[in-house]
């Protein structure tokens, strides 16, 4: 897949969210409360710039990746998981945001192992999280 990274804008608010809150994805999230269309678009109006929006080769948007006060986010649309763009999406915000740490839920077993391919390590654990950070 060919895969690309473009400024978040307006029209993607509604991508984010449905993504952000499908059933195949929620899970993944420590907040796992339903995003009404109003609340997303005042937390987009407050951190647009922060996220990106990954667009493949028939410009279709398969996932997002966001960082906010370092923290990073991000979801594939179910029908292009397993296929890269996770990896993609993180190795692209590494080389926009080098200071990026994530925190994945334990349980979280994509996850954990997207971070870890994309060479992130742990630098702590607790009974919940994991917590990563990449060194250059
Ligand atoms: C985590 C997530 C973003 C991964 O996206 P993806 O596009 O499917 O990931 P990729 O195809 O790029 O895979 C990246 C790596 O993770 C591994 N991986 C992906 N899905 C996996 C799974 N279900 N089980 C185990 N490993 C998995 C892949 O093997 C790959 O490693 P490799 O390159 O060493 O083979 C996706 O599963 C998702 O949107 N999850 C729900 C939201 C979420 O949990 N977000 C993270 C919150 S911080």
């Amino acid at each position: 897949m060919l895969l690309r990274i473009v400024q978040n804008e307006e029209k993607y608010y509604e991508f984010i969210r449905i993504l952000r809150t499908h059933s195949d994805n929620v899970s993944g999230f420590v907040e796992k409360v339903d995003i009404t269309k109003e609340q997303q678009k005042k937390y987009m109006e407050k951190y647009r710039d922060q996220y990106y929006i990954c667009i493949n080769e028939a410009n279709i948007p398969v996932g997002w990746i966001g960082v906010v006060e370092r923290d990073i986010r991000l979801c594939t649309d179910p029908k292009y998981k397993g296929q890269g763009v996770g990896k993609f999406m993180l190795n692209e915000l590494y080389s926009r945001h080098q200071d990026a740490l994530a925190k994945v839920l334990l349980s979280n077993e994509p996850s954990n192992q997207l971070f870890l391919s994309c060479g992130y390590q742990i630098y702590k654990q607790d009974e919940i999280f994991k917590y990563y950070i990449k060194n250059s």
